[in-house]
């Protein structure tokens, strides 16, 4: 006899069942209804791509690349990476398409799961989900970074996510953060002994990934170390002033940090990150950025872009934890049928009041009155629909509000228009 083996979900990747995949569902509408407020619309997206573009786009020396990746060989031995971010496909996708062609920018939004095979922990999956918006055009206008933060905000406002801040930071473009690198890395080089090994290795390949660190012991080292607020140039320091203005105008909180580079090469000038109360060590709920240039090393034509991505699991946690989050739909009716005759009337009424987009449950087996009202109960049910031999005789209902056992006899057309006022008026 072979062995009969239990299968588990696999390490980081979890099942989400009701009723919080309703909060799921609401979360995710709640981003596509003020999304596409902003003129967002749709991308949908492959899962996996070639695996030459998340290391071109991301980097090869970042840790998503080097240490995270879930790639694999396809039988005809290409290379294909189940994506671990979604802004390297939305650039592939803009070129692949000639976007660049359409009027005005493309601005485009998704939802769905990424993988990246970090350590699981409190609000880290190595499948997790994402919401993610990016806008890709000619302009680099401030005005662009600052709506995109006016959009994630107001999304944080609507789901209740409000003990977040959000932080900014400018990390220049090509023409000033290549000298800043070289400061950094020598200043780092004169206090590299006091540095941990992970720091130690960053110095030779990306210095500005050791502001990054939350080492204690690197703190007041990584505090005396050059800022690059310092080192912008004109262009950059004018983008981020004009960025600050714009967030200004639209009464928009947030605060500088400069320690804030991100661990995706692709960055320039804008990048921020929004952090949530309660989370512990896993408190980014947002992180994103501009990437001017990157639609460019991916072959396409000169392109400007900026965007975010929002993490799921983190910020329902969030919501759940700060008990922000609305209640699940509730069962309406459970219809209660007794003695075969009945049952037809019972099919038939239950079409009628789903059609009226009322939640119904009917049981697919005749069960005794009491056994079936307890089992009501247990689900749930705003009411109990009764239906035996004297109803179907007489052609009427009785409903049974199972709160307070308040009965009424109805006909079916008093019952649909009784059920139909209670929705609209109190989610029955
Ligand atoms: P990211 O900072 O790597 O940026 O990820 C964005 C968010 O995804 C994080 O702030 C976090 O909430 C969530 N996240 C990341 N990894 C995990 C994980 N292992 N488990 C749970 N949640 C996670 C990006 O992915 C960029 N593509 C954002 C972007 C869009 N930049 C420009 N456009």
């Amino acid at each position: 006899m072979p062995e009969k083996r239990q299968f588990r979900a696999i390490r980081g990747t979890r099942d989400i069942l009701p009723p919080e995949s309703s909060l799921w569902n609401w979360f995710e509408q709640t981003a596509r209804e003020v999304f596409e407020s902003y003129n967002f619309r749709e991308i949908r997206l492959p899962i996996f791509e070639d695996t030459e573009l998340f290391a071109r786009s991301i980097g090869i020396e970042t840790d998503v690349v080097s240490k995270e990746m879930y790639t694999f060989g396809d039988r005809d031995e290409s290379s294909l990476t189940l994506r671990p971010e979604a802004t390297a496909s939305v650039c592939r996708a803009y070129i692949e398409h000639n976007m660049h062609a359409l009027p005005g920018n493309a601005k485009l939004y998704y939802i769905g799961p990424m993988f990246r095979r970090e350590r699981p922990q409190k609000g880290r999956y190595r499948q997790f989900y994402q919401i993610g918006a990016e806008v890709l055009g000619q302009s680099d206008s401030p005005a662009i970074d600052a709506e995109v933060l006016e959009m994630l905000i107001a999304f944080f406002n609507r789901v209740g996510l409000t003990r977040t801040t959000l932080y900014i930071n400018s990390i220049g473009d090509k023409n000033c953060r290549p000298a800043y690198v070289e400061l950094l890395r020598a200043e780092l080089q004169r206090v590299k002994a006091q540095l941990g090994h992970d720091s130690q290795r960053r110095i030779e390949t990306n210095p500005l990934r050791v502001l990054d660190s939350k080492i204690p012991e690197e703190q007041p080292i990584i505090e005396k170390l050059p800022r690059i607020s310092g080192h912008l140039c004109d262009a950059c320091r004018e983008h981020f002033a004009k960025l600050k203005e714009e967030l200004n105008l639209r009464g928009m909180k947030y605060e500088e940090n400069w320690r804030l580079v991100r661990g995706l090469d692709y960055y320039t000038r804008t990048t921020f990150e929004v952090t949530a109360e309660g989370l512990g060590s896993q408190n980014a709920v947002c992180g994103g950025g501009r990437y001017d240039g990157l639609v460019e090393l991916l072959g396409g034509p000169p392109t400007k872009g900026i965007g975010f991505a929002i993490g799921s699991d983190r910020s329902i946690l969030s919501i759940q934890e700060g008990g922000n989050a609305p209640p699940p739909p509730a069962l309406s009716v459970y219809i209660a049928w007794m003695g075969q005759k009945t049952y037809r009337a019972a099919v038939s009424i239950a079409r009628k009041l789903r059609a009226a987009n009322l939640t119904v449950e009917l049981p697919p087996e005749e069960m005794k009155f009491k056994k079936s009202l307890g089992l009501a109960d247990k689900l749930g049910a705003r009411y109990a629909l009764i239906l035996g031999e004297d109803e179907t005789a007489s052609n009427t209902y009785t409903l049974k509000r199972l709160s307070d056992a308040a009965q009424k006899t109805l006909t079916e057309n008093e019952l649909l228009e009784y059920l139909e006022s209670e929705r609209r008026g109190t989610r029955a």
